[in-house]
């Protein structure tokens, strides 16, 4: 962007803080923002987070208004958290590829194949996917949530990449789902060759939504949050990120110090950038759009979302 473009950016986006300042105490609301949110979005967040620490900050506030800066099954879960609250997201068009890949009644015919699971769904699912379920989990609480079912055999849906890290710290026989998220999913082992040539002295760190091929090559494996907990603690001075590009917001601002390379230039959720901070204001102005779930649905979603807030 030319110097005066960036000068008038810069300007709008003060006025608009200005403006979201107000309208969040009219309105007595609350911004949560993943850490995949565009930076401009994360400054102005209330709390940043991955999907396990936002569902906490949802089920949590005393807010009456959640303005959730993230992807639609996120919204969702939110409003099935905190049924009372008005939950608004920025743009409805924000959704999650890898949560489309499961529907209901595809589980519901795998759950009759399979009689003696139990099914454990990712968060990045849809409401109708979490009300067949029976308990959800995130990609910081996978493996804990899975050996603590009380059964040997489990459906895990919808990401098989993450079911594949997860099988790998379980004896119980898992039944893996075909889904898969199109961002994490695109980075490949010659993507991570490349950058490990480039970068001799970087440690390489990744997302388990990524390939198991890839993976297999990282210093350390874990959550958005895990990943920057990570960084934060080492003693390394330069990492290979192997996560969604908006996590460098949160990187940068924990060691400023330190140098990140993302892995490839393709780990960027588009889904995710739909959103930016006019549309959060827009959205507390209007009070639109909102996210509905039924009641049917959310009472038996939110079992499954309970039961694994509860899990230590
Ligand atoms: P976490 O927030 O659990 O790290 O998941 C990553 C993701 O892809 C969210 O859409
Ligand atoms: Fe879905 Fe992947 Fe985007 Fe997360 S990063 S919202 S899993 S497509």
């Amino acid at each position: 962007m030319e110097a005066l473009a960036l000068e008038r950016k810069a300007e709008q986006n003060r006025e608009l803080r200005e403006r979201l300042v107000q309208l969040k105490k009219e309105r007595n609301a609350i911004i949560l923002a993943h850490y995949y949110q565009r930076d401009e979005i994360q400054e102005v967040a209330d709390f940043r987070g991955d999907s396990f620490l936002l569902a906490q900050k949802a089920a949590a506030t005393d807010a009456d208004v959640i303005v959730f800066c993230g992807v639609h099954f996120m919204g969702e879960s939110a409003k099935i958290l905190a049924p009372n609250k008005i939950v608004l997201v920025p743009d409805e068009r924000a959704g999650c590829p890898m949560a489309d890949m499961v529907h209901p009644i595809g589980l519901r015919e795998l759950k009759a194949k399979h009689p003696n699971a139990k099914v454990v769904t990712y968060i990045n699912s849809s409401a109708d996917v979490k009300a067949e379920t029976d308990i959800c989990c995130t990609s910081a609480n996978a493996v804990k949530v899975v050996n603590s079912v009380d059964a040997d055999e489990i459906i895990w849906c919808p990401d098989k990449n993450l079911g594949h890290y997860v099988s790998q710290f379980t004896d119980k026989k898992m039944i893996i789902w075909e889904g898969y998220c199109n961002t994490h999913d695109m980075l490949t082992v010659k993507d991570v060759a490349e950058m490990r040539a480039k970068h001799p002295n970087a440690q390489f760190v990744v997302h388990p939504e990524c390939r198991p091929e890839v993976v297999a090559l990282a210093d350390f494996v874990g959550s958005t949050t895990a990943i920057i907990k990570y960084c934060r603690e080492s003693d390394h001075q330069e990492f290979i990120v192997g996560t969604e590009d908006g996590t460098g917001y949160q990187l940068r601002l924990d060691s400023p110090n330190k140098t990140f390379h993302f892995a490839s230039k393709f780990l960027v959720c588009p889904n995710m950038k739909v959103n930016n901070l006019k549309k959060v204001v827009r959205c507390l102005e209007t009070m639109q759009p909102q996210i509905y779930v039924s009641p049917e649905v959310a009472d038996k979603a939110r079992l499954s979302l309970e039961r694994m807030l509860q899990v230590k």
